[in-house]
Protein backbone atom coordinates (compact mmCIF):
# COMPACT_ATOMS: atom_id res chain seq x y z
CA UNK A 1 0.00 0.00 0.00
CA UNK A 2 2.21 2.83 -1.16
CA UNK A 3 1.64 6.24 -1.32
CA UNK A 4 0.63 8.19 -4.65
CA UNK A 5 4.45 10.17 -4.19
CA UNK A 6 5.78 6.27 -3.38
CA UNK A 7 4.84 4.66 -6.58
CA UNK A 8 5.74 7.35 -8.61
CA UNK A 9 8.80 7.48 -6.81
CA UNK A 10 8.96 3.75 -7.48
CA UNK A 11 7.87 3.77 -11.06
CA UNK A 12 11.09 6.54 -11.65
CA UNK A 13 13.45 3.85 -10.23
CA UNK A 14 12.36 1.51 -12.51
CA UNK A 15 12.56 3.46 -15.05
CA UNK A 16 16.44 4.58 -14.95
CA UNK A 17 17.24 0.71 -13.80
CA UNK A 18 16.05 -0.14 -17.83
CA UNK A 19 17.22 3.03 -19.35
CA UNK A 20 16.05 2.55 -23.02
CA UNK A 21 15.34 -1.26 -22.72
CA UNK A 22 12.05 0.51 -21.52
CA UNK A 23 9.85 1.82 -23.10
CA UNK A 24 6.22 3.46 -22.33
CA UNK A 25 4.20 4.99 -25.08
CA UNK A 26 1.23 6.25 -24.24
CA UNK A 27 -2.13 7.62 -25.71
CA UNK A 28 -3.26 10.94 -25.51
CA UNK A 29 -6.74 9.62 -23.80
CA UNK A 30 -4.59 8.48 -20.95
CA UNK A 31 -4.98 9.70 -17.24
CA UNK A 32 -2.36 12.59 -16.36
CA UNK A 33 -0.79 10.24 -13.60
CA UNK A 34 0.06 7.83 -16.51
CA UNK A 35 1.25 9.86 -18.95
CA UNK A 36 3.52 11.69 -16.33
CA UNK A 37 5.47 8.52 -16.96
CA UNK A 38 5.33 8.11 -21.04
CA UNK A 39 8.39 8.02 -22.84
CA UNK A 40 6.22 9.32 -25.68
CA UNK A 41 2.53 10.24 -26.59
CA UNK A 42 0.64 9.88 -29.50
CA UNK A 43 -2.44 9.40 -31.07
CA UNK A 44 -3.09 5.70 -32.48
CA UNK A 45 -1.09 6.00 -35.61
CA UNK A 46 1.47 7.85 -34.01
CA UNK A 47 1.99 5.28 -31.43
CA UNK A 48 2.07 2.62 -33.60
CA UNK A 49 4.89 3.98 -35.86
CA UNK A 50 7.15 5.39 -32.75
CA UNK A 51 6.64 1.42 -31.66
CA UNK A 52 7.70 -0.34 -34.91
CA UNK A 53 10.70 2.59 -35.17
CA UNK A 54 12.18 1.71 -31.66
CA UNK A 55 14.83 -1.22 -31.69
CA UNK A 56 16.12 -0.74 -28.37
CA UNK A 57 13.26 -1.35 -26.40
CA UNK A 58 13.06 -4.82 -25.32
CA UNK A 59 9.77 -4.24 -23.08
CA UNK A 60 6.96 -1.89 -24.64
CA UNK A 61 4.29 -0.97 -21.40
CA UNK A 62 1.62 0.20 -23.75
CA UNK A 63 -0.86 2.72 -21.94
CA UNK A 64 -3.55 2.61 -24.07
CA UNK A 65 -6.19 -0.11 -24.79
CA UNK A 66 -5.90 -3.73 -25.72
CA UNK A 67 -6.17 -3.44 -30.00
CA UNK A 68 -3.19 -0.86 -29.67
CA UNK A 69 -0.92 -3.33 -27.58
CA UNK A 70 -1.89 -5.83 -30.26
CA UNK A 71 -1.14 -3.45 -33.41
CA UNK A 72 2.51 -2.82 -31.15
CA UNK A 73 3.76 -6.42 -30.51
CA UNK A 74 2.61 -6.91 -34.37
CA UNK A 75 5.02 -3.97 -35.75
CA UNK A 76 8.28 -5.32 -32.86
CA UNK A 77 10.40 -7.79 -33.53
CA UNK A 78 9.90 -11.04 -31.56
CA UNK A 79 12.85 -10.11 -28.76
CA UNK A 80 10.71 -7.29 -27.63
CA UNK A 81 7.75 -8.19 -25.41
CA UNK A 82 4.56 -5.85 -25.41
CA UNK A 83 2.44 -5.52 -22.02
CA UNK A 84 -0.58 -3.93 -21.17
CA UNK A 85 -0.64 -3.06 -17.43
CA UNK A 86 -4.46 -3.81 -17.31
CA UNK A 87 -5.76 -7.19 -19.33
CA UNK A 88 -9.31 -4.62 -18.69
CA UNK A 89 -8.47 -2.33 -20.89
CA UNK A 90 -10.13 -2.95 -24.06
CA UNK A 91 -12.24 -0.96 -26.36
CA UNK A 92 -16.18 -1.38 -26.67
CA UNK A 93 -15.65 -0.40 -30.10
CA UNK A 94 -13.16 -3.25 -31.21
CA UNK A 95 -15.75 -5.76 -29.80
CA UNK A 96 -18.36 -4.33 -31.90
CA UNK A 97 -16.71 -6.53 -34.81
CA UNK A 98 -16.15 -9.70 -34.19
CA UNK A 99 -14.79 -12.48 -36.60
CA UNK A 100 -17.63 -14.67 -37.36
CA UNK A 101 -19.44 -11.60 -37.40
CA UNK A 102 -17.03 -10.23 -40.27
CA UNK A 103 -17.23 -13.75 -41.96
CA UNK A 104 -21.06 -13.98 -42.27
CA UNK A 105 -20.87 -10.79 -43.26
CA UNK A 106 -18.64 -11.09 -45.92
CA UNK A 107 -20.62 -13.83 -47.36
CA UNK A 108 -23.69 -12.25 -47.49
CA UNK A 109 -21.62 -9.15 -49.20
CA UNK A 110 -20.41 -11.33 -51.78
CA UNK A 111 -23.62 -13.40 -53.02
CA UNK A 112 -24.65 -9.60 -53.41
CA UNK A 113 -22.33 -7.59 -54.70
CA UNK A 114 -19.95 -10.06 -56.08
CA UNK A 115 -16.17 -9.38 -56.38
CA UNK A 116 -16.62 -5.78 -56.03
CA UNK A 117 -15.61 -4.74 -52.80
CA UNK A 118 -12.73 -3.72 -50.58
CA UNK A 119 -12.59 -4.04 -46.88
CA UNK A 120 -11.33 -0.94 -44.71
CA UNK A 121 -10.69 -1.08 -40.86
CA UNK A 122 -10.02 1.47 -38.37
CA UNK A 123 -7.24 0.27 -36.26
CA UNK A 124 -9.55 0.43 -33.29
CA UNK A 125 -10.14 -3.18 -34.12
CA UNK A 126 -8.83 -7.09 -33.30
CA UNK A 127 -5.94 -8.46 -34.40
CA UNK A 128 -8.39 -11.06 -36.13
CA UNK A 129 -10.42 -8.49 -38.30
CA UNK A 130 -7.31 -6.82 -39.50
CA UNK A 131 -5.90 -10.15 -40.79
CA UNK A 132 -9.08 -10.56 -42.30
CA UNK A 133 -8.82 -6.74 -43.77
CA UNK A 134 -5.06 -7.92 -44.99
CA UNK A 135 -6.34 -11.50 -46.23
CA UNK A 136 -9.05 -9.73 -48.66
CA UNK A 137 -6.61 -6.95 -50.45
CA UNK A 138 -7.94 -3.72 -47.67
CA UNK A 139 -5.76 -1.82 -45.04
CA UNK A 140 -5.82 -0.47 -41.83
CA UNK A 141 -7.19 3.10 -41.22
CA UNK A 142 -6.74 5.72 -38.39
CA UNK A 143 -8.77 8.76 -38.10
CA UNK A 144 -5.50 10.93 -38.94
CA UNK A 145 -5.23 8.72 -42.20
CA UNK A 146 -8.90 7.87 -43.07
CA UNK A 147 -9.51 10.37 -45.91
CA UNK A 148 -6.10 8.65 -47.83
CA UNK A 149 -6.80 5.46 -47.01
CA UNK A 150 -10.69 5.75 -48.58
CA UNK A 151 -9.77 7.48 -51.38
CA UNK A 152 -6.81 5.04 -52.10
CA UNK A 153 -9.51 2.09 -51.85
CA UNK A 154 -12.26 3.66 -53.94
CA UNK A 155 -9.46 3.17 -56.64
CA UNK A 156 -9.27 -0.42 -56.04
CA UNK A 157 -12.63 -1.79 -56.12
CA UNK A 158 -16.34 -0.15 -56.72
CA UNK A 159 -17.33 -0.44 -52.97
CA UNK A 160 -15.81 -0.36 -49.60
CA UNK A 161 -16.83 -2.24 -46.45
CA UNK A 162 -15.80 0.25 -42.99
CA UNK A 163 -15.09 -1.80 -40.35
CA UNK A 164 -16.06 -1.27 -37.38
CA UNK A 165 -16.85 2.69 -36.68
CA UNK A 166 -19.91 3.91 -39.11
CA UNK A 167 -19.26 7.57 -37.95
CA UNK A 168 -15.25 7.78 -39.16
CA UNK A 169 -16.83 5.75 -42.12
CA UNK A 170 -19.59 8.22 -42.61
CA UNK A 171 -17.90 11.40 -42.04
CA UNK A 172 -14.60 10.65 -44.20
CA UNK A 173 -16.94 9.19 -47.20
CA UNK A 174 -19.14 12.33 -46.95
CA UNK A 175 -16.05 14.74 -46.93
CA UNK A 176 -14.76 12.72 -50.01
CA UNK A 177 -18.20 14.03 -51.68
CA UNK A 178 -19.93 10.37 -51.57
CA UNK A 179 -23.55 10.87 -50.75
CA UNK A 180 -25.15 9.75 -47.84
CA UNK A 181 -27.95 7.50 -50.02
CA UNK A 182 -24.72 5.64 -51.48
CA UNK A 183 -24.11 4.61 -47.83
CA UNK A 184 -25.46 1.32 -46.03
CA UNK A 185 -25.29 0.52 -42.79
CA UNK A 186 -24.81 -3.46 -42.21
CA UNK A 187 -25.96 -4.50 -39.11
CA UNK A 188 -24.30 -7.54 -37.46
CA UNK A 189 -26.37 -8.84 -34.91
CA UNK A 190 -29.44 -9.16 -37.44
CA UNK A 191 -26.79 -9.94 -40.38
CA UNK A 192 -28.79 -7.54 -43.06
CA UNK A 193 -28.99 -4.03 -43.91
CA UNK A 194 -30.24 -1.12 -42.58
CA UNK A 195 -31.04 0.32 -45.76
CA UNK A 196 -34.51 1.05 -48.01
CA UNK A 197 -32.43 2.53 -51.12
CA UNK A 198 -31.01 0.95 -54.08
CA UNK A 199 -28.37 -1.51 -52.83
CA UNK A 200 -26.67 -1.00 -56.65
CA UNK A 201 -26.01 2.43 -55.50
CA UNK A 202 -24.48 2.14 -52.44
CA UNK A 203 -20.64 2.64 -52.74
CA UNK A 204 -19.56 2.09 -48.99
CA UNK A 205 -20.93 -0.28 -46.21
CA UNK A 206 -20.63 0.98 -43.02
CA UNK A 207 -20.60 -1.57 -39.83
CA UNK A 208 -22.99 -0.70 -37.26
CA UNK A 209 -20.07 0.12 -34.59
CA UNK A 210 -19.65 3.38 -32.78
CA UNK A 211 -17.41 4.50 -30.09
CA UNK A 212 -19.53 4.72 -26.28
CA UNK A 213 -17.97 7.76 -25.65
CA UNK A 214 -17.71 10.08 -29.24
CA UNK A 215 -21.37 8.93 -29.34
CA UNK A 216 -22.05 10.86 -26.44
CA UNK A 217 -21.87 14.33 -28.01
CA UNK A 218 -24.87 15.84 -29.32
CA UNK A 219 -26.49 17.83 -31.93
CA UNK A 220 -27.99 19.57 -28.68
CA UNK A 221 -24.74 19.93 -27.51
CA UNK A 222 -23.59 22.16 -30.24
CA UNK A 223 -27.08 24.22 -30.24
CA UNK A 224 -26.10 24.83 -26.70
CA UNK A 225 -22.91 26.31 -26.99
CA UNK A 226 -23.33 27.94 -29.60
CA UNK A 227 -26.06 30.31 -27.80
CA UNK A 228 -24.36 30.20 -24.82
CA UNK A 229 -20.93 31.25 -26.26
CA UNK A 230 -21.67 32.55 -29.75
CA UNK A 231 -17.86 33.46 -30.10
CA UNK A 232 -16.75 29.64 -29.73
CA UNK A 233 -15.32 27.61 -32.67
CA UNK A 234 -16.18 24.19 -32.57
CA UNK A 235 -14.06 20.78 -33.12
CA UNK A 236 -14.62 17.56 -33.01
CA UNK A 237 -13.71 13.88 -33.24
CA UNK A 238 -14.57 12.36 -35.94
CA UNK A 239 -15.57 9.11 -34.09
CA UNK A 240 -18.55 11.21 -32.95
CA UNK A 241 -22.35 10.85 -35.31
CA UNK A 242 -22.54 12.89 -39.10
CA UNK A 243 -25.02 15.10 -37.48
CA UNK A 244 -22.57 16.53 -35.07
CA UNK A 245 -19.79 16.72 -37.27
CA UNK A 246 -21.71 19.04 -39.78
CA UNK A 247 -23.07 21.17 -36.79
CA UNK A 248 -19.71 21.89 -35.80
CA UNK A 249 -17.03 24.11 -37.45
CA UNK A 250 -14.34 21.37 -37.84
CA UNK A 251 -13.11 18.09 -37.35
CA UNK A 252 -9.98 16.04 -36.63
CA UNK A 253 -8.07 13.37 -35.65
CA UNK A 254 -6.86 13.36 -31.80
CA UNK A 255 -3.59 14.98 -33.39
CA UNK A 256 -5.23 17.49 -35.36
CA UNK A 257 -7.17 18.44 -32.50
CA UNK A 258 -4.26 18.47 -30.56
CA UNK A 259 -2.41 20.98 -33.48
CA UNK A 260 -5.63 23.27 -33.89
CA UNK A 261 -5.56 24.37 -30.38
CA UNK A 262 -1.71 24.53 -30.37
CA UNK A 263 -1.94 27.05 -33.72
CA UNK A 264 -4.87 28.91 -32.66
CA UNK A 265 -4.31 32.51 -31.23
CA UNK A 266 -4.93 33.91 -27.33
CA UNK A 267 -8.29 34.57 -26.67
CA UNK A 268 -10.14 32.49 -28.68
CA UNK A 269 -12.71 29.84 -27.70
CA UNK A 270 -13.09 26.44 -28.07
CA UNK A 271 -15.54 23.55 -27.78
CA UNK A 272 -13.96 20.56 -28.08
CA UNK A 273 -15.76 17.03 -28.84
CA UNK A 274 -13.45 14.05 -27.50
CA UNK A 275 -12.32 12.24 -24.90
CA UNK A 276 -12.30 13.77 -21.60
CA UNK A 277 -8.60 13.28 -20.42
CA UNK A 278 -7.46 15.08 -23.03
CA UNK A 279 -9.37 18.10 -23.16
CA UNK A 280 -8.80 18.62 -19.74
CA UNK A 281 -5.16 18.21 -20.42
CA UNK A 282 -5.76 21.16 -22.67
CA UNK A 283 -7.77 23.07 -20.75
CA UNK A 284 -4.87 23.10 -18.26
CA UNK A 285 -1.77 23.29 -20.68
CA UNK A 286 -3.36 26.78 -22.79
CA UNK A 287 -4.63 29.02 -20.08
CA UNK A 288 -4.58 32.39 -22.37
CA UNK A 289 -7.38 30.32 -24.81
CA UNK A 290 -10.78 29.50 -23.15
CA UNK A 291 -11.50 25.61 -23.66
CA UNK A 292 -14.54 23.72 -22.70
CA UNK A 293 -15.62 20.34 -23.47
CA UNK A 294 -18.45 20.36 -25.71
CA UNK A 295 -20.54 18.14 -23.45
CA UNK A 296 -20.18 19.49 -19.65
CA UNK A 297 -21.31 16.14 -18.23
CA UNK A 298 -18.90 14.26 -20.90
CA UNK A 299 -16.86 10.97 -18.65
CA UNK A 300 -13.45 10.03 -19.84
CA UNK A 301 -13.10 6.84 -21.75
CA UNK A 302 -13.86 4.19 -18.96
CA UNK A 303 -11.54 1.36 -20.12
CA UNK A 304 -8.75 3.60 -21.32
CA UNK A 305 -8.80 5.08 -17.33
CA UNK A 306 -8.62 1.33 -16.20
CA UNK A 307 -4.20 2.13 -16.79
CA UNK A 308 -3.26 3.85 -13.61
CA UNK A 309 -0.64 4.33 -11.38
CA UNK A 310 -0.87 1.42 -9.45
CA UNK A 311 -1.37 -1.17 -12.38
CA UNK A 312 1.18 0.45 -14.51
CA UNK A 313 3.76 0.20 -11.06
CA UNK A 314 2.89 -3.39 -10.72
CA UNK A 315 3.46 -4.15 -14.89
CA UNK A 316 6.41 -2.87 -14.32
CA UNK A 317 7.28 -4.54 -10.78
CA UNK A 318 6.84 -7.98 -13.22
CA UNK A 319 9.28 -6.97 -15.00
CA UNK A 320 11.72 -6.10 -12.55
CA UNK A 321 10.88 -9.55 -10.84
CA UNK A 322 11.20 -11.43 -14.54
CA UNK A 323 7.85 -12.72 -14.29
CA UNK A 324 5.88 -12.05 -17.96
CA UNK A 325 2.64 -11.17 -16.61
CA UNK A 326 -1.00 -9.38 -19.03
CA UNK A 327 1.77 -10.30 -22.10
CA UNK A 328 -0.10 -9.18 -25.34
CA UNK A 329 1.15 -11.67 -28.11
CA UNK A 330 -0.33 -12.19 -31.72
CA UNK A 331 -0.16 -15.43 -33.37
CA UNK A 332 2.43 -15.74 -36.43
CA UNK A 333 -0.05 -16.27 -38.53
CA UNK A 334 -3.00 -13.46 -37.85
CA UNK A 335 0.20 -11.07 -37.38
CA UNK A 336 1.24 -11.91 -41.11
CA UNK A 337 -2.11 -11.50 -42.42
CA UNK A 338 -2.46 -7.84 -40.16
CA UNK A 339 0.50 -6.87 -41.23
CA UNK A 340 -0.72 -6.92 -45.00
CA UNK A 341 -3.26 -4.39 -44.01
CA UNK A 342 -1.35 -2.28 -41.71
CA UNK A 343 1.46 -2.17 -44.09
CA UNK A 344 -0.95 -1.07 -46.48
CA UNK A 345 -1.83 2.14 -44.17
CA UNK A 346 1.55 2.82 -43.12
CA UNK A 347 3.37 3.17 -46.30
CA UNK A 348 0.45 5.65 -47.45
CA UNK A 349 0.14 7.41 -43.85
P1 LIG B 1 -7.02 8.43 -32.58
O1 LIG B 1 -5.96 8.19 -31.58
O2 LIG B 1 -6.71 7.76 -33.89
O3 LIG B 1 -7.43 9.85 -32.76
O4 LIG B 1 -8.33 7.64 -32.09
C1 LIG B 1 -9.06 7.98 -31.03
C2 LIG B 1 -9.46 6.83 -30.24
O5 LIG B 1 -10.60 6.65 -29.99
C3 LIG B 1 -8.45 5.95 -29.77
O6 LIG B 1 -9.06 4.90 -29.24
FE1 LIG C 1 -12.50 2.76 -27.90
FE2 LIG C 1 -13.84 5.07 -27.92
FE3 LIG C 1 -12.30 4.45 -25.82
FE4 LIG C 1 -11.20 5.06 -28.19
S1 LIG C 1 -12.37 6.40 -26.90
S2 LIG C 1 -10.62 3.35 -26.84
S3 LIG C 1 -12.72 4.17 -29.61
S4 LIG C 1 -14.15 3.32 -26.51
Amino acid sequence: NLSEDEMKTRIREIKEQFGAKLFIPGHHYQKDEVVEFADATGDSLQLAQICQANEQAEHIVFCGVHFMAETADMLTTDEQTVYLPDMRAGCSMADMANIEQTERAWTKLQEQFGDTIIPLTYVNSTAAIKAFVGRHGGATVTSSNAHTMVEWAMTQKERILFLPDQHLGRNTAVDLGIALDEMAVWDPIHDRFEYDGDLEKVKVILWKGHCSVHENFTVKNVEWVRETYPNMNIIVHPECPYEVVAASDQNGSTKKIIETIEAAAPGTEWAIGTEMNLVNRLIASHPDKKIISLNPYMCPCLTMNRIDLPHLLWSLESIVANERVNVITVDEETTKQSLLALDRMLQRA
